[in-house]
């Protein structure tokens, strides 16, 4: 996707396109038509990131919470956003084992029990027992520190998000 078409995208299309590159975050999108003209595809998911790094501590957790359990109640009822159910998928989570499903589900419980936010990280980047494993090691980090490592994670989901969306809009205009 050529940058000047995202630079004449009315506040509605780019919503519509980038509204979801934050996961059911819609208003950062809004937020970011703002600041066009982009000069670059790149200034686009910098602005993402330098947005998400901006908010207070409440603002990143919000973030984190706007997140979908891995494995969870959602993906039974088939509820998940497009893109979300597409990372699931790919890292292995829409074929797990009920072992491994009763394992993820229990970590993911006790997780949020523990700071408050579910377990977030970038799916496509991992498989079912990284993922497990990560939760394991990750439940004992500190508090502020397991909220950045979280953070990061969105940041990385959203710069293969946004890839996407320029990918399907070169092939569209082939
Ligand atoms: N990693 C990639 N997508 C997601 C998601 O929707 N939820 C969580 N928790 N982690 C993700």
């Amino acid at each position: 996707m050529d940058v000047q078409v995202v630079n004449c995208m009315t506040c509605e299309e780019f919503v519509r396109v980038f509204g979801n590159v934050v996961e059911r975050c819609p208003l950062i999108a809004a937020a970011l038509w703002s600041r066009r003209p982009f000069s670059s595809t790149l200034e686009l998911e910098n602005g993402f990131n330098e947005f998400i790094d901006s908010l207070s501590i409440e603002g990143k957790e919000g973030i984190l919470r706007c997140h979908p359990d891995l494995a969870g109640r959602e993906l039974l009822a088939g509820t998940l956003t497009v893109e979300s159910r597409g990372e699931q998928g790919h890292a292995g989570l829409t074929s797990l084992s009920s072992a491994d499903a009763l394992r993820m589900n229990q970590l993911n419980s006790q997780y949020k029990e523990q700071f408050g936010f579910p377990f977030v990280i970038c799916a496509r980047m991992s498989d079912k027992d990284r993922i497990l494993q990560q939760l394991e090691s990750r439940v004992r980090n500190q508090q502020l520190q397991e909220l950045q490592c979280g953070i990061e994670e969105v940041k990385s989901i959203c710069r293969l998000r946004l890839q996407d969306i320029y990918n399907r809009a070169a092939k569209s205009t082939k």
